[in-house]
């Protein structure tokens, strides 16, 4: 017999706790624990007394046909997707609210359906007449999508249980649509899973690929994304500073494509645009000859990037401790790297707060990014800028060696594109100690310890003073 009981569902991490408390012991969010009444079913026998049936077991080897794949004529979308929508799947698209969620699926269901294909787009917070703006204001009108408003996931199944020709169906959001059959309110744990399970399973019994569009907020009053992960096929963060205009679609799990692929779009007044280009992007506000800048060589999945990461090091003010503040990097990191700088290679920093930004509003995660973070570091202790044609790469170890990232490659040819003359890299094995070698027209500078990095650095010229720069502006006003 069914049997309902109360219980306290964390709407952040999906953990069940017995009584409320303030915060969640699973996943550390506080004020995350709502009640949600659920049914508990006693488990009954399983096996042929209960009517199963004999599972096929086949052999590995056998046909098996790469899924065939609908492309939305968006490439960053694309790439990050793995090369299109697959039919029968799942996609969740989660970020901030206001982050682009909407205006970037109503974009792509329109060029699909315009290519042809039957699209569905069904919104549960905008009425019919909001998503008509939009559509016009970013010239989508004459696509043939097809638009309803709904929040009851019983009508919207029963509308896609007709549906013949769909491939795709995008349910914008999850947290709106709701199961008149359960208790709990729409945006909690069990309705957003419940209603993504009846959703899932009509998009692999019908073959039309899902996309559902998530919330992530932080007070946690919605559930977020994240119960949902485990369920999806691909699940897709948007991501982004909203006083930037950069955007970046980010796959964080995707059972047909690779993870860690970025898409990276600007947000402008007819839309999201397509950039092909992103480390132009990031690099584009540089201003040469100033201390505590570096520029990185990086990775984003199978894409090289260069940005550009500021460091800027203050007197400590509050007489405390001295502030870290971290802008798109692991803060964690930096406490190890300022410890190697410090006992590693006598660079002072001291009682000074330090600030580090990745410009333009990128996440780095990667650990090559240590001796770029650590060249601007002591380009802000010792107020030496940089060479602004060089690019940093390599991964710094705890007694300050410096070691090999993958990709060197990649990321030297993507700095040789963008006009870049030197890199500072990780010492190479493989080419027998051969140090300072040519690529691509680059001046290569192998770095084995931390030192050789700091050394040089600190010998260089100090920078301009803001004084001289700001006569230089006066007396050539259009220089730029
Ligand atoms: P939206 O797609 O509604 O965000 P989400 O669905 O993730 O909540 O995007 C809303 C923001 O995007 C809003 O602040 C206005 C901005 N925007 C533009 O700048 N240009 C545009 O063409 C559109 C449609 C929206
Ligand atoms: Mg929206």
């Amino acid at each position: 017999m069914a049997k309902p009981t109360a219980r306290f569902v964390c709407q952040s991490c999906g953990a069940v706790a017995p009584k409320w408390q303030g915060r969640c012991d699973a996943c550390g969010e506080w004020n995350t624990l709502t009640e949600e009444v659920a049914e508990i079913r006693a488990p009954g026998p399983a096996g042929k007394a209960a009517g199963g049936r004999r599972v096929e077991f086949v052999s590995l080897k056998g046909r098996a046909a790469p899924p065939p794949r609908t492309e939305s004529g968006m490439a960053e979308l694309d790439r990050v997707l793995g090369g299109g929508f697959v039919p029968g799947s799942v996609v969740l698209v989660g970020g901030d609210p206001g982050i682009g969620k909407s205006t970037i699926l109503l974009q792509a269901a329109a060029r699909i359906a315009s290519a042809g294909r039957r699209v569905l787009y069904i919104s549960g917070e905008e009425a019919i007449d909001q998503v008509r703006l939009r559509a016009l204001r970013l010239g989508l009108s004459e696509s043939p999508l097809g638009l309803a408003a709904s929040t009851s996931l019983r009508d919207i199944a029963a509308s896609l249980e007709e549906e013949k020709e769909a491939t795709l169906v995008i349910i914008d959001s999850i947290q709106t649509v709701w199961l008149d059959s359960l208790d709990s309110a729409p945006g909690t744990v069990s309705q957003v899973r419940a209603c993504a399970a009846e959703l899932t399973r009509l998009a692999k019994t019908r073959g039309f690929a899902v996309v559902l569009v998530g919330h992530v907020t932080k007070e946690g009053t919605l559930a977020g994304p994240r119960v949902l992960e485990h369920m999806v096929d691909a699940t897709l963060y948007f991501e982004g500073d909203r006083g930037h205009q950069f955007r970046i679609l980010r796959a964080v799990k995707n059972r047909f494509g690779a993870t860690d692929e970025i898409g990276v779009f600007e947000m402008t007044d007819r839309g999201l645009v397509e950039v092909a280009n992103p480390s132009a992007l990031f690099l584009a506000e540089r201003r040469g000859n100033i201390s505590g800048s570096a520029v990185f060589a990086g990775m984003e999945g199978t894409r090289p990037v260069l940005v550009e990461i500021q460091a800027l090091l203050s007197p400590s003010a509050s007489g405390g401790s001295p502030r870290r503040q971290v802008v798109g990097w692991d803060s964690g990191r930096l406490a190890m790297l300022m410890a190697v700088l410090e006992s590693r290679c006598r660079v002072s920093l001291g009682q000074n707060d330090v600030y580090l930004n990745i410009a333009g509003g990128l996440r780095i995660n990667e650990p090559a990014a240590d001796l770029a973070v650590a060249a601007a570091l002591v380009s802000a202790a010792t107020d030496r800028p940089t060479d602004p044609g060089s690019v940093f790469f390599g991964e710094v170890g705890l007694s300050g060696e410096v070691r090999q990232v993958s990709q060197t490659d990649l990321r030297l040819r993507e700095a040789a594109k963008l006009g870049f003359s030197a890199a500072m890299l990780p010492r190479r094995v493989a080419r027998g100690g051969r140090a300072a070698a040519a690529h691509d027209g680059l001046r290569l500078s192998e770095i084995g310890h931390l030192v050789d990095l700091v050394a040089p650095l600190a010998a260089a010229p100090p920078a301009r003073k803001e004084k001289d720069r700001d006569k230089e502006r006066k007396e050539k006003p259009a220089a730029e």
